[in-house]
């Protein structure tokens, strides 16, 4: 790059980071100025309305519907930028922490992993995209790290996380992405986005429940790296339904009830309550099977995805689990206007894999 180039590079520094989850896109713009993320705008787009169903419901479009929202969604977020991250829902990707031999030289523990991995991916090798990464052992690696790094020096085994994701999928993505007008440089597990947005680089182990509107993903966390991870097939969409029925109301007004009364007070609103207990105790059961298999306890849970914004619902998830509970705030990362913080957190854990996203975006540069 030369001088004058580097001059006026600063124009192209806007990044986009765009979450296709299965209720509503997201996407949130990034600046890096003085080092820092400046947030530039967001927007989201619920999706079933484009099928014919109910904002805040789950939907499953073709890859055409998916690039009309999008596109949509671009103009009115007045997004200004093509370069951008995008992510890949857990629901179509597999992750499995495996031991496997430790070798000194990392071509040989190469070939030892992408050999041994085929015994664990369910598919043809041809059919999914690979990737692995290597479990720290000794220091905390931050969460943002993206190449394995080799660990475990010394011991006769590593912790390797094998990583598969489906060809379809991916394509499914990529025909997105073009027909959109965007230019994506990487595809990434939703997850992996999660962590890099709400998670400082802790070294005890957390839990991330992000609870979407088809189901909640929960993941323990420990040396920013995921350790244990499983999809729980209730989300917040349930909630909705479950006040539907009970309160004898439409979807739209459920959801409308849902967002204003969150938990509610036991009255007709009592079933949030019971969808959310079912959630937790699916959770906890991964908790604990973390805590059992680990011998180490859990020390915080962080509630994430749209549901998590649900008024009460960190008190509640408290008082099931015991332990320290807080709703991510990913906006937290980036510099806003003061007099848009309020609204930041309060919309946040919607957007943490759109700033997740757009945050390795910004690193590339
Ligand atoms: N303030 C709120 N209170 C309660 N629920 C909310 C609130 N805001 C959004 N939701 C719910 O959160 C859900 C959407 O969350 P999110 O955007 O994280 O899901 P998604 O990414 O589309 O789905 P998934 O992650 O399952 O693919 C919707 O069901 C919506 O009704
Ligand atoms: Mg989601």
């Amino acid at each position: 790059m030369s001088f004058l180039d580097s001059l006026f590079a600063k124009k192209e520094k806007s990044v986009l980071g765009v979450d296709i989850g299965s209720s509503s896109l997201k996407v949130v713009q990034l600046r890096k100025e003085h080092g820092q993320a400046v947030l530039e705008t967001y927007g989201e787009l619920a999706l079933a309305p484009y099928s014919g169903g109910e904002a805040g419901q789950a939907t499953s479009l073709s890859a055409e519907q998916i690039t009309e929202s999008l596109k949509d969604l671009l103009r009115e977020a007045k997004v200004t930028t093509t370069s951008c991250g995008v992510s890949i829902p857990f629901s179509r990707s597999l992750l499995t922490l495996v031991s496997l031999p430790y070798r000194s030289d990392p071509k040989e523990q190469k070939t030892i992993i992408e050999l041994e991995a085929r015994k664990y991916i369910p598919v043809a090798a041809s059919e999914v995209q690979l990737d692995w990464f290597i479990v720290p052992t000794e220091e905390p690696k931050s969460p943002q790290k993206e190449s394995p790094s080799i660990a475990g020096q010394g011991g006769k085994k590593v912790d390797v996380l094998l990583v598969a994701v489906h060809n379809d999928e991916l394509s499914l993505l990529q025909s997105v992405v073009t027909g959109s007008g965007l230019s994506a440089s990487f595809y990434e597990i939703e997850i992996f986005s999660t962590i890099r947005a709400v998670i400082e680089n802790s070294v005890k182990p957390i839990m991330v429940l992000d609870i979407g509107a088809s189901s909640t993903k929960t993941y323990v966390i420990e040396h920013g790296v995921v350790a244990l991870s499983h999809a729980i097939s209730t989300g917040s969409q349930d909630i909705t339904r479950a006040i539907s029925i009970s309160g004898n109301v439409s979807i739209a007004q459920a959801e409308v009830l849902k967002k204003k009364e969150g938990l509610g007070d036991g009255g007709a609103l009592g079933s949030p309550e019971l969808v959310f207990s079912r959630i937790f105790s699916e959770a906890r059961r991964v908790l604990i099977q973390y805590e059992t298999m680990h011998k180490k306890s859990i020390t915080s849970i962080i509630l994430t995805g749209g549901g998590g914004v649900t008024k009460d619902l960190s008190a509640y998830a408290k008082s099931i689990f015991s332990i320290d509970v807080r709703v991510a705030d990913p906006f937290a990362k980036t510099e806003a206007p003061a007099f848009m913080r309020s609204v930041l957190e309060g919309i946040g854990p919607e957007f943490s894999v759109a700033v997740g996203l757009a945050m390795r975006k910004l690193d590339e540069i």
